[in-house]
């Protein structure tokens, strides 16, 4: 048993220390270190309430205070010594501050436990993360919008089944995304409002008979109150859980814009050029530029749901109230979030580097017979046709198109009226992608001046 082991803290009823298997599999210190800052935030509020409510003294207070914040500079500046032996970081930090101050430090741990403390430690983290993941979404939905400015009216492919289907505008294929995003964003937002309640003076399980004020130390950590119920609040890991189901959510966005990004920087399609900084190049051929960022996040999803079943399979089953299955929490939560972390980062960067071919973008919009539904709705409008008829009447022209092997304004008036008498040469108006474009003017629609709108409504949102 080395000397400093963790049967410094429960030393009392054991003869002999664990075996090193033991050791191995009980230790957290390797990644629950990640915590330190939340840690010593949480026993700094704790120190000054204990302080407050008489149950200690001002001056082991004081001594703890100072101790503590010698800790975090220690582990800061990177010349703590974590030990294993000493199983967590809770344990770690309260180890050292007892060679540091002396008996004051045994005195931290009254009237709470590793329970409500190490709920406490990631609350605060994973609240951080929302806070980054915040962040990080107000970078891309702004990247977006100047994106969505820049190129409001520019016309490009709609697509159906990857299959063209209307012409819309660069503007709200953009806005498409910002919308997704912005629910993501108010997804973290919803998340850490319900989150946002202290578990700290839950203590083990049944709250403790010390005069306690639990209110105290929620404020002192930025919480709207304390968790009301003290086996819910050691026992309820929600909060990451349901961060995972945010993040999930939102990296799949990102894999699906991810995918548009591969699809539409290929030779085949050349409706944006990625930038130098945000593409890679191949050893063996001189000639490839590779969307690898875009790839990359496409596949980060996996990992982030994988953490979300992974936690819930953790959390399935176990009785109220802490188990040390919950020790299982957190490896799989910090991977997500430093994955969707560094996926909105990099989609940032491509998105705001990215340039759109307006060109190629044009082109493509005027291919596929993609003002069909605007002459099957001119003969709805002008000559009277049921919707159906007209449906059907449009389908023959296309197909004349085809056998022609020209776009529907290709055709004359003379083979268009073979098919039906009534059309006039005014059909020709509608025919081309800008003024089908133009004309979609209903509430959500791809007309630009509908664009504009929701961009600026967008930009007066987030101020
Ligand atoms: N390292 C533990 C964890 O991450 C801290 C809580 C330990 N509590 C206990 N009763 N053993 O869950």
């Amino acid at each position: 048993m080395s000397d400093k082991s963790s049967n410094q803290m429960w030393g009392g009823r054991f003869a002999e220390g664990p075996d090193a298997i033991m050791e191995a599999i009980n230790a957290s210190i390797g990644f629950d270190q990640r915590m330190a800052a939340q840690d010593i935030a949480g026993s700094r509020a704790h120190a000054a309430m204990l302080a407050a409510c008489g149950v200690i003294t001002d001056s082991d207070a004081e001594a703890i205070r100072e101790g503590l914040l010698t800790v975090l500079s220690e582990i800061d500046a990177g010349d703590f010594g974590f030990s294993t032996a000493l199983e967590d970081i809770h344990m770690n930090v309260e180890a050292r501050l007892a060679e540091l101050i002396g008996e004051p430090a045994g005195r931290l741990h009254t009237g709470r436990s590793r329970n409500d403390q190490v709920a406490t430690d990631f609350k605060l983290w994973v609240r951080a993360q929302l806070d980054a993941a915040d962040q990080g979404l107000l970078a891309l939905v702004r990247a977006l919008l100047d994106q969505a400015e820049a190129g409001a009216d520019w016309v490009m492919p709609g697509f159906t089944h990857l299959q063209v289907a209307q012409p819309v505008t660069w503007g709200h294929h953009m806005m498409a995304y910002v919308e997704m995003f912005g629910r993501d964003l108010s997804r973290m937002r919803d998340a850490r409002v319900r989150m946002n309640e202290s578990p700290l003076g839950a203590a083990a399980l049944a709250g403790t008979s010390f005069p306690i004020d639990r209110e105290m130390t929620a404020a002192a950590l930025g919480f709207d109150r304390p968790a009301a119920n003290s086996l819910d609040a050691v026992a309820d890991r929600d909060f990451a859980l349901e961060f995972l189901g945010a993040a999930t959510m939102c990296a799949m966005h990102l894999s699906r814009l991810a995918e548009e990004l591969v699809i539409w920087s290929s030779a085949q399609f050349r409706f944006v050029v990625l930038s130098d900084r945000f593409s890679t190049g191949s050893s063996i051929m001189p000639q490839k530029k590779n969307p690898d960022a875009a790839e990359l996040i496409r596949a980060k999803v996996g990992r982030i749901l994988g953490a979300q079943v992974g936690l819930t399979m953790v959390m399935k089953g176990l009785p109220l109230t802490y188990s040390k299955d919950m020790q299982e929490d957190k490896e799989q939560v910090f991977d997500a979030a430093d994955s969707l972390m560094l996926a909105l980062a990099a989609m940032t960067g491509m998105v705001a580097d990215m340039t759109a071919n307006r060109d190629s973008l044009a082109a493509a919009a005027a291919q596929g017979f993609s003002t069909a539904t605007d002459l099957a709705d001119w003969l709805v409008r002008r000559l009277g046709l049921p919707f159906r008829e007209a449906h059907h009447v449009t389908g023959a022209l296309v197909k004349l198109a085809e056998d022609h092997g020209v776009d529907l304004d290709g055709l004359t008036l003379a083979q268009m009226q073979g098919v039906h008498e009534g059309i006039t040469d005014e059909v020709f108006t509608v025919l081309g992608v800008q003024n089908s474009v133009a004309s979609r003017t209903s509430y959500g629609g791809t007309a630009p001046v509908r664009v504009r709108e929701q961009i600026s409504r967008w930009r007066g949102k987030l101020g």
